[in-house]
């Protein structure tokens, strides 16, 4: 089959990276630390992160007063570039004297990213802001002091008050505020293609939790010439967020809970379970799961080659994208089998790293971000709705109008682990390594110590 071009090429540099470079910037001072650039490990899948502007202030203080904003994130795939070139425009529009340098670490859900931003933000050489998760995520750099407190700068009390308040929590880990979250998609969908589905004669909201879908993808196997799920396992972190689906859609999420809290051998049987099932599934992927990026195995779903897509909510942002691909007549979605009433999150969000190059650009950038504006450009295109309770929702679309009910409608959002809300970075990097084996291997043994071990 012949792909179009990767787009997440950069997938290939697993977590594993990103624990060298997390356990540096954990223990290590930006002092003490030489640094080593960030091209010697070929993850700068990007176009260079030497993109910035000279005033570097390589002193780790104050970095300077450009008007060159630098931004690093990892946008680059599906609809995912429109919907970031839509919050630019929105940024332009009410900042015409400030020059933005795009600086993308292509590759899904930040598998590029850590290492370029980590090597920046430790040699004191940060860019004005990057793309990160809140939650969690940000723990590494509010333990050694790399973000700077937006609450007063930013976070003013009109932005406060607009903004969930679980989001705002998310942007405090350690109790001040230092990132400005900007959307919120869904993780437990299951996308389909309706005229596949249609011709096979299956009928989606019907199917019975986790093990109902496989015995779906078994039908498909045995009636039809399509892939059955079009997953990809070039990176791990696909393969892990679908088994929490898994495990949320047989457990719950009480169970799910007490999973990330880190009693993994209290539900031994559960989470083995949710792992035989996966090795299961992946018996239904593509041929070449191990070298496509999940939008190239979603392009699969939109040219009718595969059935389902296990995503989060931003592959609707690649079928807005797509020419002639309608929602409910060429495409549609429904909650992951046994998670209807759980709407778990992934949220992205842009900070202020210390060193600034840019402070007053990137505090422009910050709080246009938190707006109306930028959350009413941004998400429709992206697949995701606002974290702002005041964004008029009219220009949604019937799609993510229906997720938007969803998300009031629903019993709890839990937070995603493949995507850094729920466990700390050195957890969440040791379980993608343990999931980069068992797309492999499929060794529920091996894995199951593997998670064991994570937590
Ligand atoms: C997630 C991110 C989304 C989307 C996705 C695929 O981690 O939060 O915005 O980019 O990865 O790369």
């Amino acid at each position: 089959m012949t792909r179009d071009s990767p787009t997440d090429e950069a997938d290939r540099l697993t977590r594993r990276h990103y624990v060298a470079g997390a356990g540096t910037l954990a223990t290590v001072g930006i002092a003490g630390c030489s640094g080593g650039g960030d091209g010697g490990d070929g993850s700068d899948g990007s176009d260079g992160s030497d993109g910035s502007d000279g005033s570097d202030g390589s002193d780790g203080s104050d970095g300077g007063d450009s008007t060159e904003l630098e931004i690093i994130h990892w946008w680059t795939a599906g609809g995912e570039q429109d919907a970031y070139q839509a919050l630019l425009d929105g940024f332009r529009e009410e900042h015409p004297d400030v020059e933005i340098v795009d600086n993308p670490a292509p590759g899904g859900a930040g598998s590029a990213i850590d290492t370029v931003v980590q090597n920046r933000v430790i040699d004191g050489n940060p860019p004005s802001t990057f793309q990160i998760w809140p939650g969690q995520a940000l723990t590494p750099y509010t333990n050694e002091d790399l973000l700077e407190d937006i609450g007063d700068s930013v976070w003013d009390e009109e932005m406060r008050n607009a903004y969930l308040d679980d989001v705002v929590d998310l942007a405090q880990p350690a109790g001040n505020l230092v990132a400005v979250p900007i959307n919120i998609h869904r993780l437990n969908n299951l996308f389909y293609n309706v005229s596949v589905l249609d011709d096979a004669d299956v009928d989606a909201t019907d199917i019975d939790g986790p093990e109902g879908l496989l015995g779906v993808f078994e039908t498909l196997d045995a009636e039809t010439d399509v892939t059955p799920l079009a997953h990809q396992t070039q990176s791990p972190w696909s393969s892990l967020q679908l088994w929490e689906s898994i495990f949320i859609g047989e457990q719950g999420v009480d169970a799910y809970q007490t999973l990330i809290g880190g009693d993994v051998s209290g539900l031994e049987d559960e989470v083995r379970s949710a792992l035989e099932l996966l090795a299961d599934y992946l018996e239904y992927i593509p041929e070449d799961a191990g070298s496509i990026s999940w939008d190239q195995g979603n392009n699969d779903v939109i040219a009718g080659d595969a059935a389902f897509l296990h995503q989060g909510d931003w592959a609707a942002g690649q079928y807005r994208s797509a020419e002639d691909f309608e929602f409910e007549s060429d495409w549609d979605m429904v909650p992951f089998p046994g998670t209807s009433s759980v709407y778990q999150s992934v949220i992205d969000s842009f900070v202020f790293p210390t060193g600034n190059p840019s402070p007053e650009a990137t505090e422009q950038f910050l709080n246009y971000a938190g707006s109306v504006d930028a959350q009413e450009r941004f998400n429709p295109v992206k697949g995701s709705i606002p974290p702002r309770t005041d964004v008029p929702m009219d220009e949604f679309g019937d799609f993510l109008s229906r997720q938007f009910e969803d998300f009031q409608n629903s019993n709890t959002q839990p937070p995603a682990i493949a995507h850094g809300t729920a466990v700390a970075p050195a957890i969440q990097s040791s379980l993608e390594e343990t999931f980069a084996n068992f797309n492999g291997n499929q060794d529920v043994d091996a894995a199951y110590d593997g998670i064991v071990n994570s937590f």
